[in-house]
């Protein structure tokens, strides 16, 4: 007897714990299956913070206005109004649902980050704002009964049955056994694919297997040409690569090349405030000119206390491996953040499959466009997230849950393969680094997608297909794409092209590249 419940949702990040929520209030039974513990994910790990129009001196065609910039020609202009207009009133909920911000008098404390015209970034125990609004969130979902949450338990592909997405088929967690969950709808809330390069700044469980899925599901994958890498990321030897949030920049923090002299102004006017993928391209620029692998960030006007109070996690980590914040020059070098492409959706978070829904990074709702403003993920998880909740709900009034076994859903034919290989990780990410990075040319996309096509000749487990066929995805889009924009840069195509490339590139399992001026579309 295959299980039920009303609706599905994959990940435990803020997309999916607000959709949840959102729907279990509404009285209906909710599943949240997460493929680790319920707080490891994304949000976990978000430091700088969360954009949000509440100060006095900020308004939402401001926010507006610097997210459209960063997006260089390729945001919806619905879907950034949705963002920031909801963003405020989601904020403040989830402010009364405990979330505790940090406060000087009891007011709120609003900082700066790079392409910000005010000072409209909230955060959380200086440097851990995902982590606090994930724990609010949990606990939050923790009060609702409506809700059950399935840790450690991976889901390997969606169900669909007549063109409509019915359940997902994943591992019991303690038999270690296939098994499928039906539901009148699916929302998919996986997070990113960071950990399809070599370096990056996301979590193991960033994998991608929720963008694969909804790929495999015959879902329309929009935009995924563009990465986001974050310019500094702490860059040592033998230590994992660590952010370190774009907010100290916002306080003051320079970037230095090897002689110590400050380079930012000679690429960009806005210094190092400018949009991140100019950051990023800057600081490899300058690496190469001076013959170095790192640039430095240097934090050392500021006040020791200041600092320690300010990035308490980041001072922690430093210190861990033997540097002093305040004092010394911390070595610097741009790793992938953020995928600003994703599972095309509606601004309700409707993917082009019935029943199949998405919030988060694992969708593109054309919000960000090709670049993302910094701290508006965060936000974007929540407000899109409770969107998706609330359309699903709406959408399954009359409908009933499926839950008739049939030939396409016939479990015996498929293994326990919940382990991506270790070979093939290591060869995707390799070559993702180094011929689908920061700068990009026709030949080395074309090596890359041979390569990947070469490892999918071998037999491949579930998540091993996934991890290569989101990797081939944003090779076969940067291939596509001969023009420079945002977080796609081609050195073959250095320029931006608005007459031939200002539209969203889409991708379908069985199809060609084809092209739409928005992402937003009309459901039948
Ligand atoms: C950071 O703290 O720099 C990351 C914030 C973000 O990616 O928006």
């Amino acid at each position: 007897m295959a299980l039920e419940t009303d609706f599905i949702v994959i990940g435990s990040g803020i997309a999916g714990l607000r959709a949840a929520i959102e729907i279990a209030q509404a009285g209906a039974r909710v599943t949240v299956f997460t493929k680790q513990k319920t707080d490891d994910s994304n949000t976990q790990y978000a430091q700088g913070g969360v954009a949000v129009v509440l100060s006095d001196d900020d308004n939402a065609e401001l926010h507006e206005e610097d997210t459209l910039y960063a997006g260089a020609g390729l945001c919806d202009v619905e879907a950034v109004k949705t963002l920031v207009e909801g963003g405020t009133r989601y904020i403040q909920e989830l402010i009364e649902w405990g979330t505790e911000f940090d406060r000087e008098g009891g007011k709120l404390i609003f900082t700066k980050e790079a392409a910000h015209s005010r000072r409209r970034i909230l955060h959380a125990h200086g440097d851990a704002t995902g982590k606090e609004i994930s724990r609010a969130l949990i606990a939050k979902a923790r009060q609702e009964k409506n809700i059950s949450i399935l840790p450690f338990t991976a889901t390997e592909g969606l169900i669909v049955r007549d063109g409509h997405c019915c359940g997902v088929r994943y591992i019991d967690a303690l038999l270690k056994a296939p098994r499928e969950m039906f539901a009148k709808a699916v929302i998919l809330c996986t997070g990113g694919a960071g950990q399809i390069y070599l370096h990056t700044t996301n979590p193991e469980v960033a994998t991608g297997d929720g963008m694969a899925m909804a790929y495999f599901a015959g879902a329309e994958i929009a935009d995924i040409e563009f990465v986001q890498f974050h310019p500094t990321v702490l860059s040592l030897e033998n230590a994992p690569r660590f952010l370190l949030s774009e907010a100290m920049r916002g306080e003051g923090g320079i970037l230095r090349n090897k002689y110590g002299e400050r380079f930012m102004f000679n690429y960009h006017e806005l210094g190092e405030l400018a949009p991140r993928d100019v950051v990023s391209r800057s600081i490899v620029a300058e690496m190469k000119r001076t013959g170095t692998r790192t640039a430095f960030l240097d934090m050392t006007e500021k006040d020791e206390e200041f600092l320690k109070h300010r990035f308490p996690k980041i001072y922690e980590t430093c210190k861990f491996y033997g540097l002093n914040i305040a004092k010394d020059l911390l070595p610097v070098s741009p790793a992938v953040h953020y995928f600003m492409g994703g599972m095309r959706t509606d601004l309700d978070g409707r993917s082009t499959v019935t029943g199949l829904y998405g919030a988060g990074e694992v969708t593109c709702t054309g919000v960000h466009g090709a670049n993302r403003l910094a701290s508006n993920s965060l936000l974007e998880g929540l407000v899109f997230g409770a969107r998706a909740g609330a359309a699903a709900l709406a959408d399954s009034q009359k409908s009933k849950v499926e839950s008739r076994k049939s030939a396409d859903t016939d479990i015996g034919h498929w293994t326990l393969d919940i382990e991506l290989s270790t070979a093939v990780k290591k060869r995707v990410k390799r070559v993702m680094w180094e011929r689908v990075g920061i700068g990009r040319n026709a030949d080395d996309l074309r090596r890359a997608i041979k390569e990947f096509e070469q490892i999918e000749q071998a037999k491949l487990g579930i998540a091993s297909r996934n991890f290569v066929a989101v990797a081939k995805l944003v090779a076969q889009g940067a291939l596509w794409r001969e023009e420079s924009r945002g977080g796609h840069y081609r050195d073959d195509f250095p320029e931006r092209d608005d007459e031939h490339f200002q539209v969203h590139s889409i991708q379908k399992l069985g199809a060609e590249i084809s092209t739409s001026e928005k992402i937003n579309f009309v459901v039948d």
